[in-house]
């Protein structure tokens, strides 16, 4: 009854052309409320990620989740920025480990938002493949690339439920894949190991890549959820920590090391193609 008054609250606030605000106060009611339920097909899972990040293209709040310089928590550029500067850190360090000389030319980020990664690369690329489900983030990622001066963004928009089309879009073998605060979005666990497999396919022999996900510290917050999208968007995929180091294994990229922040539970998996171990 109160999901139904909501509902329509919502589309009462959409005909009147604030869309956010009904999105809002849903996105409220549901993420207090609705805590169990039936499991749903990943399939619809993942159309359902499709919709709920291109609303970016209007929502306030999806533009902060999908890390958009000026929106909200990233109002302040030196926070933003902060995002790329760690994680090129670590895949400074991920070369290191993997004994990988050669400088990184070509990267694929799986999940670019609003850039925030990309810029922190730029100076050593040649291109930088951005793969999204959502056209209006890959249009700002392209728009902060584009201020950044870079010429060489290739950006993917795939079909949700179909990941593995990026095979046939992705024009060169990759040196670095890149996927952070995108794993805690797939609509499911085998989603996560279909594109960790995609990531050793796309790597070149000498490749690395860095993953994040979130863990699962055996609590309901973080535990992997299985059906309603838009109520658990923000905690709805999570793995333990040596299941998501197996899962890597098996697709074909060699564990060297994972980094934990305990704080938001996000553990950082450094990777290298095993197909270049000797
Ligand atoms: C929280 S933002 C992360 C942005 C960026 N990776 C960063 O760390 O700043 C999540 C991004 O993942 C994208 N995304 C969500 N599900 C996805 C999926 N199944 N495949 C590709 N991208 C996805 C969203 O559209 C959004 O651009």
């Amino acid at each position: 009854m109160m999901v139904r008054t909501l509902e329509r609250l919502q589309h009462v606030y959409a005909s009147e052309g604030i869309r956010g605000v009904g999105r809002r106060l849903a996105r409220r009611f549901h993420a207090t409320t609705v805590t169990s339920g039936t499991a749903e097909p990943e399939s619809k899972l993942a159309l359902d990620a499709g919709d709920y990040w291109t609303e970016s293209s209007d929502d306030e709040f999806i533009r902060d989740q999908s890390h958009w310089l000026g929106h909200g928590r990233y109002s302040d550029e030196r926070v933003w920025r902060s995002i790329g500067q760690s994680h090129r850190r670590l895949v400074e360090t991920a070369c290191q480990l993997a004994e990988r000389k050669e400088p990184i030319r070509h990267m694929l980020e799986w999940g670019p938002g609003g850039g925030a990664n990309a810029v922190a690369f730029t100076d050593q690329l040649e291109t930088f493949t951005g793969v999204d489900i959502s056209q209006p983030n890959l249009q700002q990622c392209g728009r902060q690339l584009i201020a950044e001066g870079f010429g060489g963004f290739h950006p993917i928009v795939i079909e949700p439920d179909a990941p593995e089309h990026v095979l046939e879009a992705c024009r060169q073998p990759i040196d670095l894949f890149l996927c952070t605060a995108v794993y805690q979005h797939f609509p499911g666990k085998q989603y996560g190991e279909r594109v960790t497999r995609l990531a050793a396919q796309l790597l070149d022999t000498n490749g690395v890549a860095l993953i994040q996900t979130r863990y699962d510290d055996g609590t309901r917050k973080y535990s992997a959820k299985t059906n309603n999208y838009r109520a658990h968007a923000s905690y709805f995929t999570s793995y333990a920590i040596d299941e998501f180091w197996a899962i890597a294994s098996d697709a074909g990229l060699e564990p060297l090391a994972v980094r934990l922040n305990t704080k938001v539970k996000y553990a950082y998996y450094l990777l290298k193609n095993r197909a270049g171990t000797n």
